[in-house]
């Protein structure tokens, strides 16, 4: 099982956009997903009651009311046979709980929004992962993804230079897009959409999926963000 965390304490960054749209697109490529939500708001579990049942499963564990060390009974709530955990960190998440959730990931993936208030705090965020997450940058996958970018200016070259010093992969940046913001309404990623409609989406999303391993493998054929024109049509 390929554990893949979504995190940032600075709220709005797109956490739940972005773990809903991984989990979509795993489940959409025929591998067991569990969509795990620690965020006290529920917005990961609120899109998958809204997920059309005609949609490939993706399970839900809602971790959001444990309490002391339910987060060692994982296996409790994850069925047997479950190929990719996508977990949607809280706003705010720090010390045991962040320190437990990032050296069980896998990946951790980081979005951050492109304000200059945003974009200061996620720099704060990646120092307390190294300091109070303790991890290494070459012992954890981490990378940081730009979201809800309006213009591709400058805004983003003082983080850049500050990840380069960490070694740490700035991987993709992800639109502003109304798409984004329906699929959330809906219930599915952009992945699960008219396909032309979100072509954007899925390209800028790519090098996110690119990242996080290879293609996955279905039916013995590779399997890419672009399963032809069987969309579904909204
Ligand atoms: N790329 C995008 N394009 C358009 N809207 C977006 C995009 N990413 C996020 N949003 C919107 O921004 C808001 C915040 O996004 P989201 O809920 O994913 O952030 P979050 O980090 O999970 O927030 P919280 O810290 O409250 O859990 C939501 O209304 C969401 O629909
Ligand atoms: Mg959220």
């Amino acid at each position: 099982m390929k554990k893949i965390l979504v995190i940032n304490s600075k709220g709005g960054s797109g956490k739940t956009t972005v773990a809903t749209n991984l989990a979509s697109y795993y489940a959409c490529h025929g591998q067991q997903t569990v969509l795990m939500d620690y965020d006290p708001q529920g917005s990961s579990m609120q899109w998958l009651k809204l997920r059309p049942s005609h949609l490939n499963h993706i399970h839900g564990a809602d971790a959001s009311r444990r309490k002391g060390n339910a987060i060692r009974s994982w296996q409790m709530v994850i069925p047997h046979g479950t190929q990719k955990l996508i977990i949607d960190a809280p706003a705010g998440v720090d010390g045991i709980l962040m320190q437990e959730l990032v050296q069980r990931a896998d990946s951790i993936v980081i979005p951050v929004a492109p304000s200059p208030v945003d974009i200061h705090a996620t720099s704060d965020f990646i120092k307390d992962l190294f300091l109070i997450g303790k991890i290494r940058a070459h012992k954890n996958d981490l990378a940081v993804i730009a979201n809800r970018v309006r213009s591709q200016g400058q805004l983003y070259e003082p983080l850049r230079r500050f990840l380069d010093s960490l070694h740490i992969p700035f991987v993709t940046s992800l639109t502003d897009t109304d798409n984004f913001v329906d699929a959330m309404g809906m219930g599915m990623g952009v992945v699960e959409m008219d396909f032309e409609k979100t072509l954007p989406e899925r390209m800028e999303l790519q090098p996110l999926i690119d990242w996080l391993g290879e293609p996955e493998k279905k039916d013995g054929k590779v399997t890419e963000l672009f399963p032809g024109k069987s969309a579904v049509a909204y």
